[in-house]
Order: C-alpha cells, then structure tokens, then sequence
C-alpha cells in the first residue's frame, strides 16, 4: 500500500506572494506542489508559464508536479524540464504522438505523469501505461480551482487500480479537483495515493495550511 502523498495547488494560493505560500507548504508538510499551467487555448484560463517556476524552485526544494494544461504541449516540454519540473504531467488530446511525449519528458529524467479529463477514457493510454510514472485522474474539467467534485471519476480509478495491478504496473494514481475533506477518504479507497487540493488546502480551518494538509492525509 503506497503512502498518502499530498500536493497542494498553488492555483488557490495567493499569487502575490507565491514564494511564501510555497514555503508555507513546505512548512506545512506538503509531499509535492502541484503547479497548474494554463494557455488559455488548452483550457480557458492562463497561468504561469517556465520563468515563474525557474523563480519559485530557487526558493524552495520541494518537488513541483507539474501539471501542464497546455496545447501544442510537445514543444515546451524541454523549458518545463529546465525551469524545475520534477514530474511533467500531460493531457493525451495535447500532444499529436502521446508515446513521443512521453520518451521526451523520460529523456529529460523527469517522471511523466499524463492526465485524464473526467469524459476521457482509459483506454486512450492503456499501450503507454507501462512507460508512465503518474496518472492524473481529473475530479473536474481543467481549467479552474474552487469547482464541485463529479464523483463518477471514482469508477475509474478503482478501474485504473484493477489494471495497475494485473499489469503489474507501479505508477502512481494521482486526483485532481475538488478534494475536500468528505471525498478524500473515497478517494484513497478507490486507489489514489496522491491528491491534489488548493482550496480545501488553502482556505479552510483560516487557511491554516499545516492543519488541513494533515487532514486530508489522515481521513
Ligand atoms: C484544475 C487544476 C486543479 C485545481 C485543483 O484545472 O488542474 O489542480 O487547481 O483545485 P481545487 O482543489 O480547488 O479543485
Ligand atoms: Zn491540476
């Protein structure tokens, strides 16, 4: 059974103060950070890209999960790689060759995860599954923090864990989107063992950040 990783989202951080939030995080005994890049073409919404993360891991030494919500995506995978990505994460509907994506970002030795939006199948990465460090299970549409959990995502992580293990496969099966602390425990029932979460993360108990990543790791 694989510890319970946490990687808060910065997308609910304060991104005034970024670099703070992220040592609050650390502090707070987050495992990872979950950073969401946004293009405003891949989803309707634009983050940050490649030289705000190079400035925020100077500051810090906790791993960035890297999730890139980006297309065409192939081509920034390198200025990913160099800014401090330790996990590159992908969406497969980004890429035009999903297998050469994933051997670029394996060049690079960072751990490749590739993400399912909730209406995408398993079977579009059922071939690549042998090659991939990480599966992004979307609890949402990307593209925003703060919306509703669709529950329906559970069926396909327990599905994704009946064929991790008759594969013999060890990647690790992450959620993302509107984790809180009632879907969490149901979560890591139906097999993820690391969740993302920015606003349950950031914004309940006062924001107390240590708290509530304790929390969610607990239930
Ligand atoms: C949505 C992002 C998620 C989101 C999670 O496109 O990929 O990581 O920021 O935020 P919450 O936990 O607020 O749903
Ligand atoms: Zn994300």
């Amino acid at each position: 059974m694989k510890k319970i990783k946490i990687s808060p989202s910065i997308l609910s951080a304060d991104f005034s103060q970024l670099g703070n939030e992220i040592k609050k995080l650390e502090e707070g005994g987050a495992d990872m950070i979950h950073v969401d890049v946004m293009d405003g073409h891949f989803v309707p919404n634009l983050t940050i890209g490649p030289p705000v993360i190079k400035a925020l891991k100077k500051k810090s030494s906790i791993l960035f999960d890297v999730h890139l919500m980006i297309s065409p995506v192939h081509k920034y995978i390198e200025a990913y790689s160099n800014a401090g990505a330790d996990i590159i994460t992908i969406h497969p509907e980004a890429t035009d060759n999903l297998n050469l994506s994933i051997l670029k970002i394996k060049e690079l030795k960072k751990k490749v995860g590739v993400s399912l939006n909730p209406e995408t199948k398993i079977d579009t990465i059922l071939n690549e599954l042998h090659q991939i460090d990480l599966v992004l299970v979307m609890s949402v549409n990307p593209g925003f923090g703060g919306q509703k959990f669709i529950p329906e995502v559970l069926t396909k992580i327990k599905e994704l864990k009946k064929i991790q293990k008759e594969k013999k496969l060890n990647f690790d099966i992450e959620i993302d989107g509107g984790i809180n602390f009632e879907n969490c425990k149901k979560a890591v029932e139906a097999g993820a063992n690391i969740l993302v979460s920015g606003t349950t993360i950031f914004k309940s108990n006062n924001g107390d950040i240590k708290k509530n990543i304790e929390l969610l790791r607990s239930k």
